[in-house]
């Protein structure tokens, strides 16, 4: 009896200590150790003579850690870039900046020392399309039923900038004009990049998780025009990504949690990596058709097949071009995929006029969904109490038996 209680007990309580030890015992060294911390300076167009620089922004983050920097390099220039680059400690970014508003940009950006590896990830097109059969997936090809928006035609200005934590860095920039043509007042478009120096959680929701190596671009569609002839239309756009290795084949890798404490009603995590796994971009297939972000007011979105980006101009004049780095940019390998906003029967674009989407990139490796310490309470009291209680209550027994063996041998006696 005593040996099945015990047995009983010892599998009640394995899956917890596996949990501990597997899930969040990295985490707690981490929060001992805090070595991974990075200090955040940051600074918009860095000594650009003043008055010159009103219709140009580029946003430096420096992220400083024990061992080695990351510079991040932000622009909506031309094409909307998301650059960063590993180097030494003590190197430092230098813009020539009259090459750079004389329209020569090429190369004017440079490292004192080379950097030890670098990554991009670029919006080329935002997409409207009618979604006649309403699948939510942007057809594989341009057709009549696309219209297609280069972001090489947009302006963007900067809308608001937080540079002086030394934790965190974010700006926020808004649409200005498409091919010359103001944006409608009462349209917005805005793209903002938040990165920070230590690992954690984003305040808002999806709830992503970020490192100290990683930048989090959120995107807001409110109150798009759609094309009155679209009577279902739909929002979608293509990123694509560049890494300084030899190999540039990138991966989805689509994880199932087994719950959904962070983003309510959410249980996958989409992530791609680079081939040598020092590159990713993670997301969860959810957006948000309202500013409240409530599971209620959301809907899902898909993500087309991983192919190559090849054009030969599409570089010119982007940011990649402008950096003096050790490599062509015509030989760069990129790779693209489309995301569309909205999920069958959800009511289009129109059903909220609203789309809300975040996408976390990095460098090293992602955070994957772990269970929390409140998960781990909840389970260990869930699991754990029924077990004291069988192994208490089977001791109790067990001491009971002895006893009356031993009365039974007074008794005998
Ligand atoms: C940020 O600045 C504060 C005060 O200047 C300093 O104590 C702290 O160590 C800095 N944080 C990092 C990550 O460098
Ligand atoms: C963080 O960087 C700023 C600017 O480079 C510097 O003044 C400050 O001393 C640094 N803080 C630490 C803790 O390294
Ligand atoms: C900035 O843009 C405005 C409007 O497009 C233009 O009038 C102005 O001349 C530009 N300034 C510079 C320094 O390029
Ligand atoms: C652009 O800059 C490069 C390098 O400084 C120079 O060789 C070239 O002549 C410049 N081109 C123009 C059009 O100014
Ligand atoms: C919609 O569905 C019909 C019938 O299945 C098909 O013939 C048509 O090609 C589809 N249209 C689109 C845009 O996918
Ligand atoms: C995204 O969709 C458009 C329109 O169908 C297509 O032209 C483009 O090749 C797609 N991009 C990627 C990377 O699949
Ligand atoms: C700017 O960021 C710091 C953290 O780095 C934060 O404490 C502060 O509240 C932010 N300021 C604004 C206006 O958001
Ligand atoms: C994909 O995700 C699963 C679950 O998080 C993980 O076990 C696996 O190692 C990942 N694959 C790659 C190639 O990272
Ligand atoms: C993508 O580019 C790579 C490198 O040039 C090439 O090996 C591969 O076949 C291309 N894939 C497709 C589908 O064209
Ligand atoms: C979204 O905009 C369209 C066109 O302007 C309008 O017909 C529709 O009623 C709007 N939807 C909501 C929920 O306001
Ligand atoms: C951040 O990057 C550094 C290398 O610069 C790496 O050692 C570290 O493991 C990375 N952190 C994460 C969480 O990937």
């Amino acid at each position: 009896m005593t040996n099945l209680v015990l047995v009983f007990a010892a599998f009640n309580l394995l899956p917890l200590f596996v949990l501990v030890s597997s899930a969040d015992y990295n985490t707690f060294l981490d929060v001992e150790q805090k070595n991974y911390d990075r200090n955040v300076t940051t600074t918009i167009n860095p000594k650009c003579p003043t008055n010159e620089c009103v219709n140009f922004t580029l946003v430096h983050v420096q992220q400083e850690g024990i061992a080695d920097v990351l510079h991040h390099i932000w622009t909506m220039e031309n094409v909307p870039t998301f650059f960063y680059a590993r180097t030494e400690l003590n190197t430092e970014m230098l813009i020539d900046w009259e090459k750079m508003l004389s329209g020569n940009y090429s190369q004017a950006i440079s490292f004192n020392k080379e950097p030890q590896y670098f990554a991009a990830v670029l919006i080329f097109k935002f997409f409207m399309y009618n979604d006649l059969n309403d699948t939510g997936v942007i057809p594989e090809t341009d057709n009549f039923d696309i219209v297609s928006y280069s972001t090489k035609k947009m302006s963007w200005e900067l809308k608001s900038s937080n540079c002086s934590g030394n934790i965190s860095a974010s700006v926020a920039f808004r649409l200005r004009s498409y091919d010359g043509v103001e944006l409608d007042s009462s349209s917005n478009i805005e793209i903002t990049l938040t990165a920070y120096g230590t690992r954690g959680r984003s305040p808002i929701l999806p709830h992503l998780a970020f490192t100290e190596n990683s930048t989090q671009v959120d995107f807001v569609f409110d109150h798009v025009e759609t094309k009155e002839s679209f009577t279902n239309a739909r929002l979608a756009m293509e990123l694509a990504a560049v890494v300084s290795e030899p190999d540039s084949r990138f991966t989805l890798n689509v994880s199932q949690s087994l719950d959904d404490e962070y983003t309510p009603g959410v249980f996958k995590l989409m992530e791609i990596h680079s081939a040598l796994n020092q590159h990713w971009i993670q997301w969860r297939p959810v957006c948000y058709t309202s500013t409240q972000r409530d599971i209620g007011d959301s809907t899902g979105l898909y993500q087309t097949d991983i192919r190559n980006v090849s054009d030969d101009n599409i570089l010119d004049n982007t940011l990649l071009e402008w950096l003096s780095l050790d490599l062509d940019t015509r030989f760069l390998l990129m790779k693209g995929f489309n995301v569309s906003f909205g999920v069958e029967g959800d009511g289009f674009y129109r059903a909220s006029n609203y789309t809300a989407w975040t996408l976390v990139t990095g460098h090293g490796r992602p955070v994957g969904d772990q269970f929390s310490l409140m998960v781990i309470l909840v389970m260990a009291i869930g699991l754990g109490l029924p077990a004291i209680v069988l192994i208490l209550g089977g001791a109790a027994i067990a001491l009971r038996n002895h006893r009356n063996s031993k009365d039974d041998l007074l008794l005998s006696d």
